[in-house]
């Protein structure tokens, strides 16, 4: 087990005396330098005498464990550039990573980067349509994925002449590529020993990750290399991540978390962290941590909730005292939940409260910090944070008062603005504040309670569906004529998709068609955005504009009052 001694012994000295120099320097950073996500990651943790340790622990779901140095990936990395920049691509290129969580998923990344390309993450599991609208508003010239996921993105591509390299890692030669589609073996391909990075300046874009909004088509955040400033030093403080450490980030890298901890954090650190490319199940969740020793775990309350369901008996069968330290993030952390896994692990989760935009953990509950179960703690040293008034959005001073999370611009990781949206992101902006979007207060001792979204975007197992999309999605299908879609509570995704249907005349409702709909959002989008429930209605209440008021099907939901509905035109 690693020391037990935290990286930041006094959160309250940390953030006061806390300057971004910090890890600049611990970075060897100053500005003007070149800094590139990729290099840092790989030929500068080498270049500090590690290159023999171990960077990635990897395990696939029929158990097979492959191990790579930093010396591998930063030799994998450089091969995937190479191969990216003889294919034509050039900086600024945006390049699509569609994989599971195979090795080549983190190598790409980095390859991506090496060779001054931007590279956009995407959830594997994303039907064509979640795809083709992702890689369409970014104008995506490459995309890197996998044979089982190639229809998929062949669905996509008539209408994508932008999209010219599909590159397929695991092709066996056993059906035929078809036109623009490339076969890449990491093991085949010539070993690439040394590239020349792309000299990327601190302000040269990185990582482009779509997030959900409640209007309009998802929202590309843009982030640029600057970001591992941030993402290092939270790795280090909040993560409190140490040389010795085993690491395991359960998030996959086409969301936010999986790439700046479940990649940037740790290996800018030089941590050893673990991969687990297989489905969720409790027993082989305990299984990884027993065999590879993990020391720290950062993973989401979903998955808590569904491991805690399935009682303190089975944890008992395991060996896992490598565990030292425990993390949380994506949706409210309960208390129940950080008291049980005391109880069971005798470590409390840390919840950590961050966004797509922030590109970093901006409020935390630190090692040494007491925590306040179902609090997310307190801001990060070099975050300015406050909760705003709803209305005026200037700083609320009384505690306890419930607002708006606001954060003062300007630390590494903050995105920059969103692709080809500069509008929706200058609206992000008021009185020289970010607006976060969500609501909490801070109490007597500056801990942060999370209430809610502001908005109608769904949080469901930590990962955000906007209703916008799955209603577009849903006027595609022939029997629908209109739909609102809603969160609805629930006990281990805290919120699933709720559709309200209006049908058109000569359909009816019937069991069949239920599923048939709901079928039909899985294929298309994505199980997360699958309705688990349909309630067919014959209209939907809207505002006398004709805009669809969801606020008031979801109290409904939630069994709140419907708030002001004065505006409302028909009756529910
Ligand atoms: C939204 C951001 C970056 C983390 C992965 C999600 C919710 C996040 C917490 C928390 C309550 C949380 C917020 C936030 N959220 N962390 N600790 N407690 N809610 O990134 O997909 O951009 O979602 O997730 O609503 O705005 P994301």
């Amino acid at each position: 087990m690693s020391n037990s001694i935290p990286n930041i012994k006094s959160y309250e000295e940390s953030y006061s005396n806390f300057s971004w120099d910090i890890p600049r320097t611990e970075l060897g950073y100053s500005d003007g330098n070149t800094i590139n996500i990729g290099e840092y990651c790989s030929d500068r943790i080498c270049k500090l005498g590690y290159a023999d340790k171990l960077a990635l622990i990897w395990e696939g779901f029929t158990g097979e464990v492959r191990k790579f140095t930093f010396n591998d990936i930063r030799v994998f990395a450089n091969t995937i550039a190479n191969f990216l920049k003889n294919l034509g691509l050039n900086p600024g290129d945006r390049v699509c990573l569609f994989m599971d969580k195979v090795s080549e998923l983190y190598f790409g990344f980095l390859g991506i980067l090496k060779m001054g390309g931007i590279a956009q993450p995407l959830f594997s599991a994303f039907g064509p349509e979640s795809l083709f609208t992702r890689l369409d508003d970014a104008k995506t010239s490459a995309i890197i994925t996998q044979k089982k996921h190639l229809h998929k993105v062949r669905a996509t591509i008539n209408d994508l002449p932008s999209l010219k390299h599909i590159i397929v890692v695991d092709d066996d030669g056993t059906k035929p590529l078809k036109e623009r589609e490339i076969a890449f073996h990491m093991e085949k391909e010539e070993r690439i020993e040394k590239f020349d990075s792309y000299p990327s300046k601190a302000e040269t874009p990185s990582v482009l990750h779509y997030t959900s909004g409640t209007t309009g088509k998802p929202k590309g955040a843009q982030h640029v290399h600057y970001s591992i400033i941030s993402q290092y030093i939270s790795a280090k403080y909040a993560l409190d991540l140490k040389e010795d450490d085993i690491y395991w980030c359960t998030a996959d890298p086409g969301w936010v978390t999986g790439t700046s901890y479940g990649i940037i954090g740790a290996w800018a650190n030089g941590v050893t962290q673990c991969v687990l490319d297989a489905g969720f199940k409790a027993e082989n969740w305990y299984k990884f941590i027993e065999k590879h020793k993990v020391t720290v775990w950062y993973s989401a309350p979903t998955a808590i909730r569904a491991i805690m369901k399935e009682g303190n008996e089975i944890v008992k069968k395991f060996n896992l005292s490598s565990l030292r330290h425990l993390a949380s993030v994506g949706e409210p952390l309960n208390a129940e939940a950080v008291i049980w896994s005391k109880e069971v692990f005798g470590l409390p989760f840390h919840d950590t409260y961050w966004q797509t935009e922030t590109g970093s953990i901006v409020v935390s509950n630190y090692p040494e910090m007491k925590i306040k179960p179902g609090s997310m703690g307190k801001p990060f040293p070099g975050i300015t944070a406050a909760i705003v008034d709803l209305k005026t959005f200037l700083p609320i001073e009384k505690k306890g008062i419930v607002g708006m999370i606001a954060l003062k611009p300007g630390w590494p990781a903050m995105f920059r603005t969103y692709w080809n949206n500069e509008e929706t992101y200058n609206n992000k902006f008021k009185n020289g504040w970010y607006l976060s979007g969500d609501r909490a207060s801070i109490d007597e001792d500056g801990y942060y309670w999370f209430v809610g979204r502001d908005d109608d975007v769904i949080n469901t197992a930590g990962h955000l569906v906007g209703p916008f999309e799955i209603e577009s999605a849903l006027l595609e299908h022939p029997a629908v004529a209109e739909s609102a879609i809603v969160g609805k509570p629930d006990p281990v995704n805290m919120e699933v998709v709720k559709a309200f249907i209006a049908l058109k005349p000569g359909n009816d409702p019937t069991k069949m068609l239920e599923l048939e709909i709901m079928n039909f959002i899985r294929k298309k989008l994505s199980a997360l955005a699958m309705p688990q429930e349909i309630e067919f209605v014959d209209s939907l209440p809207k505002t006398r504009s004709g805009k669809i008021m969801r606020r008031v099907l979801r109290a409904k939901e939630w069994g709140e009052e419907n708030g002001d509905i004065s505006t409302l035109e028909n009756d529910m």
